[in-house]
């Protein structure tokens, strides 16, 4: 899909995105993992500030990224109402540009499944995030049980259509690939969610 009509996509999903801010399950995951951001923090594909609730908000300056102008202006909306420290992007992943080494954390929730290069971005992450800091990120993908995820396959055409995302990357395989080094994780829903800690590896620039 062309990268304007994805947008679009994003763009017209704001309300069901809104919605989802209530959803106890996500709410529990994002709480454990928020936790761990502190200083400056790079949130790429922020949606709709979903997980602005739980940043210590003393404790963060936040760069937000995201490439649908509805999502960035319900983001905003959100960190007004959650009073976090927040700056606003609107650009493509791809087309960010920051210095090494310029993020404590760096944040990706439920958007690694609609990057074009998901190892590519995992490793621009990999660069911008200080040596010391980490790499925190909640997303699914492609579960460990054989008969669903034959079946993720055989829909992802269909669903990626649809909702803009793709339900069968294989998030082990693409983290094992990039140059982050995972510190801890959690699988949940017969491993088709993940929570991951994360951080950048010393000498890889690929
Ligand atoms: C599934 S939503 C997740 C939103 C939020 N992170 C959350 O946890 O609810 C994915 C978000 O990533 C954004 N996104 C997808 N691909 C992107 C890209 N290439 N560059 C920037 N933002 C992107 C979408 O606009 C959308 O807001």
């Amino acid at each position: 899909m062309g990268k304007e009509k994805l947008i679009k996509k994003y763009d017209n999903q704001v309300k069901m995105y809104e919605r989802h801010r209530r959803n106890k399950m996500l709410a529990e995951w994002r709480n454990k993992l928020i936790k761990h951001a502190s200083g400056r923090v790079l949130e790429v594909g922020v949606g709709v500030g979903a997980n602005f609730p739980y940043y210590d908000r003393e404790q963060v300056e936040i760069t937000s990224v995201d490439f649908s102008p509805n999502m960035i202006k319900s983001a905003k909306e959100a960190a007004s109402v959650y009073q976090v420290k927040a700056n606003f992007i609107e650009a493509d992943v791809e087309d960010l540009i920051f210095e090494d080494n310029s993020f404590d954390s760096i944040v990706s929730t439920l958007s690694l499944c609609s990057y074009p290069n998901p190892i590519a971005t995992l490793n621009q992450f990999n660069r911008w995030c200080r040596k010391d800091g980490i790499v925190l990120l909640m997303e699914h993908g492609l579960s460990t049980n054989r008969l669903l995820s034959v079946t993720q396959k055989i829909i992802d055409p269909l669903y990626s259509k649809i909702s803009g995302c793709h339900c069968d990357r294989d998030l082990s395989m693409i983290l094992e690939k990039s140059n982050l080094q995972v510190l801890h994780i959690e699988r949940y829903r017969s491993d088709i969610f993940y929570l991951i800690r994360a951080k950048p590896s010393k000498n890889s620039y690929v």
